[in-house]
């Protein structure tokens, strides 16, 4: 697979197969966003809905498919044996927009999980068709405390699970606490945003807004990378 992925690409002279299909697959994931943005504006809630949880899923089975194929190899770990430019080029104009890249996608993909729930949370069916339901909406501490503990939990278990399969632990330990506390504050955050945003259908509309803006600068930031290695900058080989 990984002989494959390195195989001379269709898009530019210098690029692979891999990074040729991730660009192509990013750009139709930002494109079908977009298009659902489009929808939602038209008041088709429910179409809205079936393409961003269709483009969700196809999303997220590429990203696991891609970190596994590439292991991990992704633009970000070729680091400068990849681009083959000016050393001003490189530090003052492609890590900066790699960078920056790196972090739109982790926000993105946190408010696509958060997205999705406040999505299901603050509309309702009207007559077969979702409809964004105005007025206040909180998570009840009876609820919160549910998702704290499942969280807890889940953390727990990897826990074990670590200790009973892994020789040396300790690494993969720090990891997943790291993630699971990303997890708990990001669901934390919420009591913060049910403040500053109480009213559920602006809430979708303001964050909604955010979150399709971040994933048209993931296209502008990741189309730059591309052109920047395998176009203008390719490395020498
Ligand atoms: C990643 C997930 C999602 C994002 C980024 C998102 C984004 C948006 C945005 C930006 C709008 C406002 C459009 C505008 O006026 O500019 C909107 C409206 C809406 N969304 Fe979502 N949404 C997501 C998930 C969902 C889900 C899962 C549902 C339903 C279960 C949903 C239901 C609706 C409805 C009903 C509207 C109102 C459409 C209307 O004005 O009639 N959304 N969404």
């Amino acid at each position: 697979m990984k002989t494959l992925l390195a195989q001379p690409g269709f898009l530019a002279p210098s690029g692979t197969i891999g990074a040729d299909i991730s660009y192509l697959l990013a750009l139709v994931f930002t494109v079908l966003f977009l298009v659902s943005w489009g929808m939602a504006k038209k008041a088709q809630g429910t179409r809205h809905h079936n393409l961003i949880l269709v483009s969700m899923v196809a999303m997220i089975v590429y990203f696991c498919a891609y970190y596994y194929a590439r292991q991990l190899g992704v633009l970000s770990f070729e680091g400068r044996e990849g681009f083959g430019g000016p050393d001003d080029i490189y530090e003052n104009i492609f890590v900066p927009v790699l960078t920056t890249h790196l972090c739109l996608v982790v926000l993105g993909m946190i408010l696509a999980f958060y997205m999705l729930s406040q999505g299901f949370r603050a509309s309702e069916k009207v007559g077969g068709d979702y409809q964004l339901k105005e007025g206040p909406l909180k998570v009840s501490s009876r609820r919160f405390k549910i998702v704290m503990l499942t969280i807890l939990g889940c953390w727990a278990l990897v826990q074990v699970l670590l200790l009973v399969f892994r020789e040396s632990p300790f690494g993969a330990s720090v990891a997943y606490a790291l993630i699971f506390a990303t997890v708990a504050l990001v669901a934390s955050l919420e009591k913060l945003i049910e403040k500053l945003l109480p009213d559920g259908a602006k809430r979708h509309r303001v964050l909604g807004r955010t979150t399709m803006i971040i994933y048209a600068l993931i296209l502008v930031t990741s189309t730059a990378t591309y052109l920047m290695l395998y176009v203008f900058y390719p490395a020498e080989s």
